[in-house]
């Protein structure tokens, strides 16, 4: 029954997503339907083709979509026999890969029926009211009080209120929670876009993560099951993630070698899980991740504990699959970050880099206490030196922006720390700018890259490491004479050449090591700006999803 071009009841279905199958248009959106069946999907079904052809063989051979979402639909629709827990359980027996489906039964109209397989799963309980969805800040507009599924977990959706039962329909108790955050967190609050209004929350992101962890000027990570004993039996640290929390681990790594004196290698989770790494018990495997669910980091947890060696994650979402299922947990208090494209989440990943290196250096008598006090209290101070380089360095950063929009490509380099953040810089302006941008050890440059400099050719040169400046800025004349319009980034007392620097964007000069924490406000604005000035969707940049819950 139609009302107003609407369709008229109490239940219903709908989905954004990120196409895995075929182009994103009309055709491929959701929900996807069988004859009796309606179905929204997050995630992706790895044997889509045999099943397929299963039903073709089957003579079901009418596909409307290029998607693996109808086929899942025309299964269930396959084996309907007016029981839908029995179906849903035979379907899913048959499905491989990682997903959750919502799913309507036209016979049953008022019931949504839904099932986690990997990807992550809520349903928020509203007072009359029930929601599904894959994350909190999607329904927290409606209620702050939710229930996570698990693996193989069905929930039931009707009248106002949500069962929950086991595959084989046992009737399951499930705790509530209730999210740390509200609408406002959730919502612009007067900024253009999310991204902008999280790159203004960092100063409190980070002193929200940091306080709790302080204790008489000393970090204490033991509320996150982090002991000195601990810190002191690693002999080599894995730090594996993917994108921008990836990047943290790269500060990390130059962080806890330089101060604490262990191993640290940092790895591409997709490639880690699948190199067969030589993990003993000695070892501590960090998987740090914004989501705590993405899906190749997720896997590195199983692989780690296989191989007997500890697991620590650094998250933002609390109970999210990573957390829960690794041995330690440090949970960063960034608040819900909308925007696809990753800043605050950074930021508060670097400040527990920093907080684990220290405690790690002074657990394993490479640093006094005295020294830890003063490097610490340095991090206490971050907060507003993350606030001043905000506030100074917008509208240059603005006018800079001005001067990418028409490249088509361009290089960031740095040496030691700055290398590992320019990484950052320049997946933060190609995600949302779609403008090709690498990064680069500055010293590596001449070794082949250095070709590729042509006049005009923006290069963004990181030069904070005071010990490393005349190198860099070599660098930076190098390429400069070779025709690059040069950007440098460097603290308000380096002494740069004006002749090697077109545009200078100076940040509070700190001790050399916490610069990562001022230096990567000024390459998230131009990467904002950049966006804006390109009139491109900021917040959510083509083919781009917030959490990858697929390979
Ligand atoms: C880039 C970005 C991504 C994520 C990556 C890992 O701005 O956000 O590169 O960092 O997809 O996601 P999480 O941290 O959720 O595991």
């Amino acid at each position: 029954m139609e009302k107003e071009g609407k369709p008229q009841g109490h239940a219903g279905i709908g989905h954004t997503r990120w196409a895995t199958h075929g182009e994103p248009s009309d055709i491929n959106s959701h929900p996807h339907s069988g004859k009796r069946v309606s179905i929204v999907h997050n995630g992706i079904i790895e044997n889509y083709k045999q099943l397929k052809q299963f039903l073709i063989d089957n003579e079901r051979d009418e596909f409307l979509s290029d998607t693996d979402t109808e086929i899942v639909a025309q299964l269930l629709d396959f084996y309907y026999d007016g029981n839908p827990i029995r179906c849903i359980r035979k379907v899913l027996h048959e499905l491989r890969g990682s997903f959750a489906l919502g799913i309507v039964f036209a016979d049953h109209p008022e019931t949504v029926y839904a099932v986690r397989c990997e990807s992550p799963l809520i349903v928020g309980q509203g007072k009359g009211e029930v929601f599904l969805a894959s994350d909190v800040p999607a329904i927290i507009k409606y209620t702050k009080d939710y229930y996570l599924l698990e693996y193989g977990e069905i929930a039931v959706l009707k009248n106002g209120s949500v069962n929950f039962c086991t595959l084989h329909g046992q009737m399951i108790e499930k705790e509530l929670h209730t999210a740390d955050f509200d609408e406002d967190s959730a919502e612009k609050g007067g900024y253009p876009h999310f991204m902008i209004k999280e790159i203004n929350e960092q100063p409190t992101a980070v002193k929200t993560t940091i306080t709790p962890r302080i204790e008489n000027g000393m970090p204490n990570l033991s509320e996150c099951g982090i002991t000195p004993e601990a810190l002191r039996s690693f002999k080599h640290i894995y730090i594996v993630a993917c994108g921008t929390a990836m990047h943290a681990g790269m500060v990390g790594k130059y962080v806890i070698e330089k101060l604490a004196r262990v191993h640290v290698t940092v790895d591409i989770a997709s490639e880690f899980r699948y190199r067969e790494p030589m993990l003993s018990e000695d070892d501590l495997v960090i998987i740090i991740s914004q989501s705590g669910e993405t899906a190749d980091s997720k896997a590195v947890i199983g692989l780690a504990k296989e191989l007997g060696a500890k697991t620590l994650a650094i998250v933002n979402v609390k109970g999210s699959s990573i957390a829960r299922e690794s041995d330690m947990v440090i949970y960063t208090h960034a608040g819900p970050e909308i925007a696809v494209a990753s800043t605050k989440a950074y930021m508060v990943q670097l400040s527990v880099m920093y907080l684990l290196a220290f405690e790690m250096a002074y657990a394993k008598g490479k640093i006094s206490e005295e020294e830890c006090k003063r490097m610490t209290a340095d991090l206490v101070a971050m907060p507003e030196k993350i606030e001043q380089t905000i506030k100074n360095s917008a509208d240059i950063c603005k006018y800079v922006s001005t001067k990418l929009i028409a490249s088509e490509s361009l290089l960031y380099i740095g040496r030691g720390l700055d290398y590992a953040l320019s990484m950052e810089g320049s997946l933060k302006l190609k995600e949302i700018s779609y403008i090709h941008s690498e990064s680069y050890a500055a010293g590596e440059l001449k070794h082949g890259t250095i070709s590729l400099i042509h006049e005009g050719m923006p290069v963004i040169a990181v030069a904070t490491q005071n010990s490393l400046l005349e190198k860099t800025v070599s660098n930076i004349k190098e390429v400069k004479a070779r025709g690059a319009m040069t950007i440098v980034i460097c603290d308000d007392q380096a002494d740069i050449d004006r002749d090697a620097a077109d545009y200078l964007i100076r940040v509070p000069k700190l001790s050399e090591m916490l610069m990562p924490m001022v230096a990567t406000v000024p390459m998230q604005l131009l990467a904002y700006y950049t966006s804006v000035n390109k009139g491109n969707d900021v917040d959510k940049p083509r083919n781009l999803a917030k959490s990858v819950t697929v390979e």
